[in-house]
């Protein structure tokens, strides 16, 4: 990180650490290590996959919630509880529907105890600055999503924040409607019409952010820290289409699906956390990247527009492809191996063989299923047994997940059965592998 001069620096975070109580008892450590600092001026960019720890962050740095350790400075002083001079806006409106859109926004002064008629000025002015004006007396539930989303940022705005912290703060809202949105924001800030010094915003949304921000910080997961930093060197306003855009677009999508260094894996262990990715929808991104245009190859942000998947939707999918070897990410790029080709080349049941095969050779925890089942005299085992191996890893939802996540690649792939209601799983009907064809994993 470059060295940023301290009077110029609006926050300063230092080994930030955090951890969870999980329903056993154990930590579920969600952050560590992680070091961050914005400067004066500077729009800053947070990215990171789903369960990363960015909300935690914000939280943490907003002063919602205490660190396990490591430090937050804010404009040089340790932030130990709500601060004034940032103000963060949600996802999810949080607006009270009893109260009208000028009481909603004058709620954020009111526990600062600012006076009645002080407090009605600013409101107003928030209200107009942000382009409400008219809706004053509104209630929440006769404004859209984009309106609902403006009395969330009038509310923010009112406090005159010096540091705004944006929590996925377009992310709920239609694609035109977030533009305009974040078009107003930029604008307000850039003709400083807002006495905001920095912006830290959290979003899923790799556009957005190459869109917004000088600096794009990426938040790895298990635990969350920062993995890869790039400054976004483009005047504003941005052009989508430019050529210069779209490279930094390509390079943070590299950044975000590129493996840890020197840990190519060959069965990814018990402990990894299989994405959330369903059999005909791993099936259709592998059938859509042999296809034309791509043919074997795809740059990722083209593939997540064309295919109409938001980023959230995309990862997993590739993750699983990676995982099990159908395809490599690399480079922002989704390139399909001998083998993925060969899937979408089969029929119905050569596919399932050749992801049994694959199944078994790159996923630790569908293996290891497999392998008692076929160890056990009837060949049946209930599920908590493999829940409570994977409780050493994960929560008790997590641990249900992964668990769903396998079962449903083992079933498709007939590697072994499952039976919902007795949460039974055995080897009923899959097909036999013999120690061969398991070795080959074809
Ligand atoms: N109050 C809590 N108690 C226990 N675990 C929590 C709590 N809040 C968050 N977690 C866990 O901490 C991890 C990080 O959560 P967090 O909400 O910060 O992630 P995120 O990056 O914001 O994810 P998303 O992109 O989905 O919003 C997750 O595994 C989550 O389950
Ligand atoms: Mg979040």
């Amino acid at each position: 990180m470059e060295a940023l001069r301290t009077e110029n620096t609006l926050l300063r975070l230092t080994d930030i650490r955090k951890s969870y109580k999980k329903s056993g008892g154990d930590e579920h450590l969600v952050l560590d290590g992680v070091n961050l600092a914005i400067a004066e001026g500077e729009i800053l960019a947070l990215l990171g996959r789903s369960g990363s720890g960015k909300s935690t962050l914000l939280r943490i740095i907003s002063g919602l919630t205490q660190q396990a350790a490591g430090e937050v400075l804010y404009c040089g002083k340790p932030v130990n509880g709500p601060v004034e001079g940032m103000a963060m806006v949600f996802q999810t409106f949080a607006l009270f529907p009893w109260l009208t859109v000028l009481e909603n926004v004058e709620l954020g002064l009111e526990a600062r105890r600012v006076p009645q008629e002080e407090r009605r000025r600013r409101a107003l002015a928030a209200i107009d600055l942000i382009g409400l004006d008219g809706f004053e007396s509104a209630y929440p539930k006769e404004l859209s999503g984009g309106m609902r989303q403006r009395v969330g940022f009038a509310r923010a705005l009112v406090v005159e924040p010096t540091l705004l912290l944006m929590d996925e703060a377009f992310s709920a809202l239609d694609v035109l409607t977030a533009e305009t949105l974040r078009t107003d924001l930029i604008e307000l800030w850039l003709e400083r019409r807002i006495p905001t010094r920095g912006i830290l915003l959290v979003s899923h949304n790799i556009e957005e952010a190459v869109l917004l921000a000088d600096r794009i910080v990426i938040l790895g997961s298990n635990p969350g820290r920062v993995i890869a930093e790039m400054t976004v060197p483009l005047p504003q306003p941005r052009d989508r289409e430019a050529s210069a855009f779209r490279q930094i677009v390509d390079e943070v999508y590299a950044l975000m699906t590129r493996r840890p260094r020197g840990v190519k894996v060959e069965a990814v262990p018990l402990s990894h956390r299989l994405p959330d990715a369903h059999v005909n929808r791993l099936a259709g991104l592998l059938e859509a990247l042999a296809a034309e245009p791509y043919n074997g190859k795809a740059d990722l942000p083209e593939l997540a527009y064309q295919m109409g998947f938001s980023v959230d939707q995309l990862f997993p999918l590739l993750e699983a492809l990676d995982i099990l070897a159908f395809a490599h990410i690399e480079g922002g790029d989704a390139e399909l191996t001998a083998s993925g080709k060969s899937y979408v080349d089969a029929d119905i049941l050569r596919r399932k063989e050749i992801f049994a095969g694959h199944l078994i050779r790159h996923v630790s925890l569908a293996a290891h299923i497999r392998k008692v089942l076929d160890e056990r005299p009837g060949n049946r085992a209930r599920e908590d047994r493999f829940l409570r191996e994977l409780e050493d890893f994960f929560s008790e939802d997590e641990a249900e997940r992964v668990l769903q996540v396998a079962i449903e690649w083992g079933r498709y792939a007939e590697l072994f059965a499952y039976e919902e209601g007795a949460g039974v799983l055995s080897l009923e009907n899959p097909v036999g592998f013999t120690k061969e064809e398991e070795k080959a994993g074809n």
